[in-house]
């Protein structure tokens, strides 16, 4: 099992095709959630966003304050090619667990499940930083174990509680009804909302 997954590790597994987590489109209960939204003017971050089908959805259906953050410097080129007008200052190659800002949504879509899981607590805490009061945590988070070593690093409902219980109101933590094929039944729908004032 590779351990440092720092950010040499993931932009090799750009550089060598290796990104099977990558849907090449907007995971579809995140568009579900997104169509719901009215305000464009809301704050979001797109985390560990890769190829970030999601940010891509999100700014061509008119949020402009859509940030994305990654280590690997590959995805964020690939979008930025794809939407030439993505703000430079809205491209974040940095580290999640470095970033200082505040946003009203944070987006996760295979980030979690991806991150050593002894840091899995360091996600929630920081989540919990980078929102607004009020804000929310929302996305998709893996509800099953893997065979093989991670990332993907798989874990339980009643584990993820135990991190995210006492920063965040659990408003929908649900198996996703609308996943992809090869997740049906393996994922959590999330919408946590930041304790707090
Ligand atoms: C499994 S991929 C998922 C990418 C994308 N969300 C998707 O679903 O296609 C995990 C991503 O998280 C990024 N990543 C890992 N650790 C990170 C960190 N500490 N800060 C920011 N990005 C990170 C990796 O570079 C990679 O792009």
């Amino acid at each position: 099992m590779k351990t440092n997954l720092d950010s040499n590790y993931w932009q090799n597994r750009y550089e060598e095709l290796q990104t099977g987590w990558d849907l090449g489109a907007v995971s579809p209960p995140l568009k579900a959630y997104f169509q719901q939204l009215s305000n464009k003017e809301l704050k979001l971050l797109v985390p560990g966003c890769g190829n970030a089908y999601e940010a891509e959805y999100l700014w061509q259906n008119g949020f402009r304050n859509v940030f994305v953050a990654d280590l690997a410097e590959a995805p964020l080129a690939a979008l930025k090619a794809r939407i030439p007008d993505f703000p430079e200052a809205q491209l974040l190659h940095q580290d999640f667990f470095l970033l200082q800002d505040t946003f009203d949504l944070i987006i996760e879509q295979t980030f979690f499940c991806a991150i050593e899981p002894r840091i899995r607590p360091d996600y929630a805490i920081k989540a919990f930083e980078l929102l607004k009061p009020g804000g929310k945590l929302v996305g998709l988070l893996f509800n099953t174990e893997f065979p093989q070593a991670g990332p993907p690093f798989g874990g339980t409902e009643n584990e993820y509680r135990t991190y995210f219980e006492p920063f965040f109101h659990f408003r929908t933590f649900a198996t996703a009804t609308n996943s992809i094929k090869p997740r049906a039944g393996k994922e959590l729908f999330m919408i946590l909302e930041r304790k707090g004032i």
